[in-house]
Parts: structure tokens; C-alpha cells; sequence
């Protein structure tokens, strides 16, 4: 019995082969004249093969950067920020602890503080907000259009105030929010836009990429993001001089000259080993993308009669990197469906359960605000699915065909 063609993240139970399918295939073989049934656990996400491909180079960086010394910034950390600069067609690109706290240094470099509003939108992951009401300022929510997943720019418009100091969009999933018309209320509202590029590095609009549409781009290197890295970093990118001597700075809590403080900044500095495997990670981003797009299509193809699901979209003038496949599901169904696709070894996710208005921390600042229509449809029908890189197409077909089993079942 030979099993080498079954990816590693293919947990088999039973098998007994004699034909062999593609790999990554579902087998499905006779034997002793029995059918016997072999499962395949696919995770909502998994890097060992992406990772894979930089194994030994990765592993000589290690050894090069341990017998130096030299850990934090140094010249790797200027490698890979020239390397991500020239790839966003930007002037600056400035390497950070986390994409957390690139958005935290964004606003500390924007100066909002106390008294300050910034608009959010209400669905999306914690850290703009966090990072809004962290420097003192207010978060204000905005609803998000449902067939895109991210923030209206009607609602924007309807939350502007003369208190308004920032706007936040959000590229969730993996595509820009409408940046022509945010960036056109950034002009007119002379505010400034910290694009939160966690989920969206590679991503275009118009052909132009993600985080260099507004005023300061913000990227995350979290594991499971486009551009994983080994560990916790993030980056800022923007055109402005003068706020990208600012942020730089700001990453070594202000100093310029050493132990002179300039401004008040903290520690978000990037390690040089997480910005040296990032390095080499960098060239393999675009053929990612585009089997992420292709496991995209997949599924598109697949479900794309089944009543009750909602299939996201690419938005116009959009090149979407899909970070995440997420439908909707309707008839209150998402708990059902959720529990079947688990049941049958397929990873699964909710991002995210509940909007920000709606979250205990930040009560005090939506009280007697209308709460974001659209942000808590969604949180209440979403599944995001499997589409990591290295997924073969009959496993995101294995995924489909499961989910329309399930509704099958619930017809
Ligand atoms: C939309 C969004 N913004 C910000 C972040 C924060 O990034 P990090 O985890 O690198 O701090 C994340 C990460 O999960 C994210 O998804």
C-alpha cells in the first residue's frame, strides 16, 4: 500500500489502494472485493506546503541570522521592506511587530487622540477598533454592503462629523472596499484613510494595490494571511515622507537620536528573522493568489445553484486575493451547516460571530446609536471555507459536495 500521493494534512482511516486518483484525491477503492471508505480531514487552513517550498532556504537564513547575532531591524528587515516597497509600487514600506499595531502606530502617527472620531466598519476583525479606542479616540461603526463584505460608503457619509479625524477601511477578505469613493470623502473631508490591509496583500483595484490608495496602507504577516509569516509582524506603507519618518520612529518608542525622544512611540519593532522569512516568501505570493483565485472559482462553479447559500463576490474594477471564501447562508441554517461540515473532517470558520457595535467593550460608545443592520445579517449567516493555496481542486469539490449534501438533506 503505498500512500505518498495523499497530502500530509490528509488524515486517512481506512485505506486499501490499487488505483490511484489526483493527488490530494478522496479514495475511494475496492478491496477484497468490499467498498471501503477513506476520509480525508481538510482544515480551514494549512501552510506546511506553502512553507515547504522554503524549507531549506529558510533553515540557512536561521543559521546565517543565529550565528550573527543580530536580531531586531538590521539589514534583512531593509531587504524585505525594499522587496514589499517596489512589489506595492509605493515609496515607503516600513516593517512593524504586528499588523496590530501597524494600525496603532497609524493613528499615533496621524495624532487622534482624545475628543477624536474614526469610522470602522461594525464587521470586521477587532484591531482597528481596538486601536481607535486605545489611542483615546472614539470608534464609530459603519454597516457594511452584503454582497461584498465590506464597509458602505453611504454609511460612512452618514457618520461624518466635525469630530471625524480618520477613516478606517477595511479590504475584507481579500478585495478593497470601494477606495474611489473613500478616497474621494478623504479629499473633500480633508480626512485622512488608513487602509487595514491585513487580509489583502496583493490585492488590486484598478490595478493598483492595496494599501496605496489612501493615506498610510496597513498590512499584517500573521500566519494565515496572504503573506504568512513564522510568527507575529506587520508593515506600513505610504507615500507621505514626512509620516513615514514619523512612523519609523515611532517603532523605536520615538527615539531619533538614540535615548532622545522625539515623539511618544513604543516598541513595534519587526524581528529580523520573521522579515527574512517574509523575504523569502515574497516571490511565491502571486502564485498563491492565483490558486487561491482558481479554489475560488472551484467553488463558485459548484455551489453556484444551491438556493441557500449566498456566494461572495468579486466586486468591479477589484482583483480579489481570496483570504477567505465566505458565503452566506440562509433560512438560519449556518449553526446546521457548520455542525455537518465539522461532522465530516472539513474545516470551517466564523469571521466574525458578532459585529463590533454589538461587542461589551465598546458599549459605551454606540449607546442609542442604530446598530449596523447589515453587519448582524452577517455575522449570523457566515461561513468562511477552506481555500488555502495548496488545496487540490477535488478537495474544494469534496468541500462543495459535502455542503450541498447537507442541503440536500435539509430541502
Ligand atoms: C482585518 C484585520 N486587521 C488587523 C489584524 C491584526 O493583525 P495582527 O494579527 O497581525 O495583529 C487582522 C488579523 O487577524 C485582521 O484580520
Amino acid at each position: 500500500m503505498h500512500l505518498s500521493p495523499i497530502p500530509p494534512h490528509a488524515r486517512v482511516r481506512i485505506v486499501a489502494t490499487s488505483r490511484r486518483r489526483a493527488a490530494g484525491d478522496i479514495f475511494l477503492e475496492k478491496h477484497w472485493r468490499k467498498w471501503i471508505f477513506a476520509t480525508v480531514k481538510i482544515p480551514l487552513f494549512d501552510p506546511s506546503i506553502q512553507n515547504s517550498k522554503i524549507r531549506s532556504d529558510a533553515i540557512g537564513k536561521f543559521s546565517e541570522i543565529f550565528d550573527s547575532g543580530e536580531f531586531i531591524l538590521g539589514k534583512d528587515v531593509e531587504l524585505f521592506e525594499g522587496n514589499v516597497a517596489r512589489y506595492l509600487g509605493v515609496k515607503h514600506a516600513i516593517g512593524m511587530s504586528s499588523g496590530t499595531d501597524t494600525l496603532l502606530v497609524a493613528l499615533m502617527a496621524l495624532g487622534i487622540g482624545h475628543g477624536d472620531e474614526v469610522i470602522c466598519p461594525s464587521f470586521t476583525f477587532f484591531a482597528a477598533a481596538g486601536c481607535i479606542a486605545r489611542v483615546g479616540a472614539k470608534p464609530v461603526f459603519a454597516d457594511i454592503n452584503l454582497d461584498d463584505f465590506t464597509v458602505s460608503t453611504d454609511d460612512i457619509l452618514e457618520k461624518i462629523t466635525d469630530k471625524t479625524k480618520a477613516i478606517i477601511p477595511v479590504h475584507l477578505f481579500g478585495q478593497l472596499a470601494d477606495m474611489d469613493a473613500i478616497a474621494e470623502i478623504g479629499h473633500r473631508f480633508n480626512l485622512p484613510i488608513v487602509e487595514d490591509c491585513a487580509q489583502s496583500f496583493g490585492a488590486l483595484r484598478n490595478g493598483r494595490q492595496s494599501g496605496t490608495l489612501g493615506t498610510i496602507g496597513s498590512f499584517s504577516f500573521y500566519p494565515t494571511k496572504n503573506l504568512g509569516g513564522f510568527g507575529d509582524a506587520g508593515l506600513v506603507c505610504t507615500n507621505d515622507d514626512d509620516l513615514a519618518e514619523k512612523m519609523r520612529i515611532m517603532r523605536v518608542h520615538g527615539m531619533a537620536p538614540k535615548y532622545f525622544h522625539r515623539y511618544i512611540g513604543g516598541n513595534f519593532r519587526i524581528d529580523t528573522l520573521q522579515a527574512a522569512l517574509l523575504n523569502l516568501k515574497l516571490p511565491h505570493v502571486d502564485g498563491d493568489i492565483a490558486n487561491r483565485r482558481r479554489n475560488a472559482e472551484i467553488y463558485s462553479d459548484e455551489l453556484a445553484d444551491v438556493e441557500s447559500i449566498v456566494l461572495p463576490v468579486e466586486a468591479p474594477g477589484n482583483f480579489h486575493t481570496w483570504h477567505q471564501f465566505t458565503v452566506r447562508i440562509l433560512g438560519g441554517l449556518r449553526g446546521e451547516a457548520l455542525k455537518f461540515l465539522l461532522e465530516n473532517d472539513i474545516g470551517c470558520g466564523v469571521y466574525y460571530p458578532l459585529p463590533l457595535d454589538a461587542q461589551e467593550c465598546f458599549r459605551p460608545f454606540v449607546d442609542g446609536r442604530r446598530m449596523a443592520k447589515n453587519a448582524a445579517i452577517a455575522a449570523n449567516e457566515v461561513i468562511s471555507l477552506p481555500i488555502y493555496p495548496s488545496l487540490s481542486d477535488a478537495q474544494i469539490r469534496h468541500v462543495a459536495s459535502t455542503l450541498r449534501k447537507f442541503f440536500a438533506k435539509n430541502a
